[in-house]
């Protein structure tokens, strides 16, 4: 079984592919949190997400609305950016609502800047990008009790190259 991998993203248009066949595969009730610099690539991805689950709409950075929600897709696109909150102001959020599914329909939940985070759901995806030489970037991929289905799965052994 996968819990940890390491993609090299050459050029944005990678980072971007890696998000549409994460939007193509991703069950209902996924937590993809994302860490990584500023500049570091998350948006993008996220952006390819929301290709991926078949949104039309232009997916923005939420740095400012905090949440943008996006409805249109195979499944809701809950798209959440941290940056600007103190831990302790992220705890009075109430988070839980977007994984638990109760209250909000079950979608994908996409955080920057998770690392904002003081508590996680009970399983996520995390999804680390750094910066490389000559302008490129990496992503650490790590699964936390993480249920990948058959085609995630495909996804990424045809990233690692077996
Ligand atoms: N693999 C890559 N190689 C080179 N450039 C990339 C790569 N991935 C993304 N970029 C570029 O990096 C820039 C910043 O990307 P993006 O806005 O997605 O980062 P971010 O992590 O969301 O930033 P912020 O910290 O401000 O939220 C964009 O111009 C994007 O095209
Ligand atoms: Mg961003």
């Amino acid at each position: 079984m996968i819990s940890a991998m390491k993609i090299f993203l050459t050029g944005a248009e990678a980072t971007r592919s890696l998000g549409v066949t994460l939007g193509k595969y991703l069950s209902a009730n996924s937590v993809i949190l994302l860490e990584g610099d500023l500049g570091a690539g998350k948006t993008t991805l996220v952006q390819g997400i929301g290709e991926g689950l078949g949104i039309t709409e232009p997916i923005v950075s939420p740095t400012f609305t905090l949440i943008n929600e996006y409805t249109t897709g195979r499944l809701p696109l809950y798209h959440l950016d941290l940056y600007r909150l103190e831990p302790q102001e992220v705890v009075t959020l109430n988070l839980e609502t977007y994984w638990e599914g109760f209250e909000v329909a079950p979608g994908i939940v996409a955080i920057e800047w998770a690392d904002r985070m003081s508590y996680q759901p009970h399983s996520y995806l995390s999804l680390h990008l750094s910066h490389e030489d000559q302008g490129n970037r990496q992503v650490e991929i790590t699964s936390h009790n993480f249920v990948m289905n058959a085609e995630i799965l495909a996804v990424f052994k045809h990233y690692l190259g077996s």
